[in-house]
């Protein structure tokens, strides 16, 4: 994981403060020991998001988001881990050499290459655009849609003449071989033989947050194109290449991040987000191509508070806007969808309609739950008695997932008007569905969290093998107690093994913690978060732990009393789910056993020495 040595990577953390650097995204509040905020990462109106200044490490009570200094700035960036390390040595002055770059392994030199390679496509594409005679085509084209050679600079827009490897040979110039150039997706085999990918299209630069090439889209001149009696595919992307990832990242981000817009306009087109810039609406940005994804939604609500969804208005776009709110909702966001009636898309309603027009539509942007509810009711009669009731019925659905009781109210005395059905049936129908309705928002509690933090780690497992509630809240207490001092680390390594614990992420936790505690060194949470990144579930779990202040009159004891908990629940659990009537003999013996044990716990290390704060 290390990208630079732990030496450096304390430097650059402790030259860097992380309520400095939050309090630029954040209002913060200090409350004792912490600092306290909304969190960044769901939705919430009242604090429960923490920032431990001396541990340097954050946490939601609320949604579990939880981390180290560097987890923190990769969430709220969207940068890899290599990149927020990049980011906090340059906010703090320090110079990562190279050779304080550890890990400069095949994949990372493999990415440099594909980033290096993908600029020099783009300038290649760029030039091909601008020549007099190999270009004049594809300005055409882009004359035809209206884009100013201001726009084609800004959003460095192409062309990939139809030739077999114009491209491969630039590359081939600059020491690249053809296997680099297909890996980085510039290139395809044919015949045996390399090409270049994009032919006799106009290019459509794709730029993540730190303004790297990552891939591209490409369009073909007009729309009906045929080849060898074919039609060729409108777009052609990037395919998956280890910088590119079409669900993760989106067009236009890298401008629309700049825009000092309070929400974002996601669209689905590349160029109907080109014509929105063009026009001054600079929050616009698309999907690449596909529905938008989980990760897209959290990228995109760090930059904007609400996401205003402007996609086509038929009925595929009706759709993916629905399943769009879903996606947006379930990353704990909120949205609103532009409706672009008279339209077939942004691109022609701006044409049609003016900037004024499309800022008009921007302000009756439909709250989701409107647009959700108008398009049902689409669906019915309403003069017709049957499709009134049809129409409450999906309506209350819709309002059961709902979480603002002032907003089921007034749809609920929308509903009402529009039915003529009176507001306590409908009410009775909404509470109804409610009971049903299944639990697949985003936990909006911490008992809630912790709940599906248990279901998360039981998923999979038999039954003998699931941890209850109990046992983990147990073993995250140990752990913390654990943490804060190595003579408790040694009494627990002596009696609780790594092993023991339920999951991964607390065994891993536990087994680092007793080698620092063996070797008398210091337990650094942020040293040990490090290890879990690139796993945000594992991330949250583990940071946790260290942010568990709890103090207690009698460590020594507790600590023993939560290894109790921990190995009597799991026992009781396994008889319980035990069959065998001699298994279950056995499970008794160990139980009374344990108990037998636990008078001697403790009584070898002592608790005298309790040993400095490390
Ligand atoms: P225009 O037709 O030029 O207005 O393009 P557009 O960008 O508005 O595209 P459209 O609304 O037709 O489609 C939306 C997005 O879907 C595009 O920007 C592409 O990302 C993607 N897309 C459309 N057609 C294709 C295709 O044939 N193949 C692939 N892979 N993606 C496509
Ligand atoms: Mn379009």
């Amino acid at each position: 994981m290390a990208f630079v040595s732990d030496d450096l990577y304390n430097e650059i953390c402790m030259a860097n403060d992380i309520v400095d650097y939050a309090s630029s995204f954040l209002s913060l509040k200090k409350s004792g020991r912490s600092y306290m905020a909304c969190c960044p990462f769901h939705n919430e109106k009242t604090p429960s998001f923490h920032i431990d200044r001396d541990k340097q490490l954050f946490h939601c009570f609320g949604c579990g988001a939880s981390g180290n200094f560097v987890q923190f700035v990769m969430r709220m960036e969207g940068l890899d881990y290599r990149d927020a390390i990049k980011l906090l040595a340059e906010r703090a002055g320090i110079n990562i050499p190279e050779n304080g770059i550890r890990q400069s392994t095949e994949m990372t030199k493999k990415k440099d290459a594909i980033i290096e390679m993908n600029r020099a496509a783009a300038r290649y594409f760029y030039d091909m655009l601008m020549d007099p005679v190999k270009g004049r085509e594809a300005r055409a084209y882009f004359a035809s849609r209206k884009l100013s050679r201001k726009t084609i600079i800004k959003f460095g827009l192409g062309y990939a003449p139809d030739s077999q490897d114009g491209l491969l040979q630039l590359l081939r110039g600059k020491g690249y071989n053809d296997k680099q150039a297909v890996d980085a997706g510039l290139a395809v085999i044919r015949r045996d033989k390399a090409v270049d990918k994009f032919r006799g299209r106009v290019m459509f630069p794709i730029i993540n947050v730190r303004g790297k090439v990552i891939g591209f889209g490409g369009r073909v001149l007009g729309s009906e194109v045929l080849e060898g009696g074919f039609k060729l595919a409108k777009y052609l992307n990037t395919p998956e290449t280890p910088v590119f990832d079409k669900g993760s990242n989106l067009f236009a981000l890298n401008l629309a991040k700049n825009s000092n817009e309070t929400d974002m306009i996601l669209c689905e087109g590349y160029m109907d987000v080109i014509t929105l810039h063009q026009a001054g609406i600079t929050n616009a940005v698309a999907t690449l191509g596909t529905a938008i994804t989980p990760q897209q939604a959290k990228l995109l609500l760090r930059y904007g508070r609400e996401i205003l969804i402007c996609y086509d208005m038929d009925e595929a776009g009706t759709k993916a806007a629905l399943r769009a709110i879903d996606v947006i909702a379930e990353a704990g966001g909120r949205s609103r969808v532009i409706r672009i009636t008279g339209a077939k898309d942004p691109d022609e309603y701006i044409t049609k309609y003016g900037v004024s027009g499309f800022r008009k539509a921007v302000e009756k942007a439909a709250p989701s739950t409107e647009f959700r509810i108008s398009i049902i009711k689409r669906k019915y009669d309403l003069t017709d008695t049957e499709g009134k009731i049809r129409f409450v019925d999906e309506t209350a659905q819709i309002l059961a997932g709902l979480s603002d009781p002032v907003e089921v109210e007034a749809y609920i005395k929308k509903t009402s008007a529009d039915t003529g059905i009176s507001e306590q049936s409908i009410f009775g129908k909404y509470t109804e569905c409610r009971g049903k309705a299944k639990k697949s928002a985003p936990a909006r509690t911490k008992e809630e969290y912790k709940r599906r933090e248990v279901n998360r780690i039981n998923s999979g497992k038999p039954p003998q093998e699931r941890v209850t509630n109990v046992v983990l809240e147990a073993e995250k207490r140990l752990l913390s107690l654990i943490a804060q001092s190595r003579h408790l680390s040694l009494e627990a390594a002596a009696i609780m093994p790594a092993e023991e614990f339920s999951n991964d992420v607390y065994r891993r936790l536990a087994e680092k913690m007793y080698a620092c505690a063996a070797a008398a060194e210091p337990v650094e949470a942020s040293v040990i978060l490090d290890s879990f990144s690139g796993d945000p579930a594992a991330e949250n779990m583990a940071a946790a732990v260290f942010f568990n202040n709890e103090v207690y009159s009698d460590n020594d004891k507790t600590l023993f009393d939560l290894i109790y908990t921990i190995k009597k629940n799991k026992l009781e659990a396994r008889i319980n789910n035990a069959v065998d009537p001699q298994e279950i003999g056995e499970l008794i013996k160990l139980e009374s056993e344990l108990d037998k044990e636990r008078t001697e716990w403790g009584k070898h290390g002592g608790k005298t020495t309790e040993g400095p704060n490390i």
